[in-house]
């Protein structure tokens, strides 16, 4: 073998040790995002029903696989999600007991992170906006949105720690 079919050949086999190794096995209909400080991202794949649920239906739909909605606690985290889930799509965050402050459905805690944009924070006072939309078209105007929970949109789960 020459050099290059050597190295090929060794990538092919670390390619083929890194797929066999993973030790996630995606569930049927759903497609990974994206993996980022020990979290693992899915979304359910483009089909029909899959842009059009709402918050409620959206928990249930991460929950129907194990998963769980997202919780997205860091600029990073956010940052590749946004990117990569390339759908509106709901996170985890409602604001039901106080206006405007979004807690995690998952923690019980309020959200320490944030990412609505300085121009669209939620309007301060009660209202019927307790949700959370992510927004990003072709990487622009990437934000984070209050808006009614029965809205629909697409979702973004993940997989809870320690599965
Ligand atoms: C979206 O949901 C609504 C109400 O649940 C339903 O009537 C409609 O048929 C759905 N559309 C698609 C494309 O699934
Ligand atoms: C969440 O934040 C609000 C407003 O700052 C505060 O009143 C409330 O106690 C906090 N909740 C928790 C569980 O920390």
């Amino acid at each position: 073998m020459d050099k290059f079919g050597i190295s090929v050949a060794i990538s092919f086999a670390v390619f083929l040790t890194l797929s066999s190794a993973s030790p996630i096995q995606i569930h049927a209909g759903f497609e990974l995002i994206g993996t980022i400080e020990g979290k693992i991202f899915v979304m359910p794949i483009v089909g029909p029903g899959s842009n059009n649920l709402t918050f409620q239906d959206a928990v249930s739909k991460c929950q129907s696989a194990g998963y769980r909605i997202a919780t997205l606690e860091s600029q990073a985290q956010n940052d590749m999600v946004e990117e990569l889930a390339g759908r509106w799509s709901w996170i985890d965050g409602i604001d039901l007991l106080i206006p405007d402050v979004f807690f995690s459905i998952n923690t019980g805690k309020n959200l320490t992170y944030t990412n609505f944009l300085e121009w669209n924070r939620p309007v301060p006072g009660k209202d019927d906006r307790n949700c959370i939309r992510i927004s990003c078209t072709n990487g622009n105007y990437c934000e984070w949105l209050d808006v009614n929970c029965n809205d629909k949109y697409s979702v973004i789960c993940e997989v809870p720690v320690g599965i």
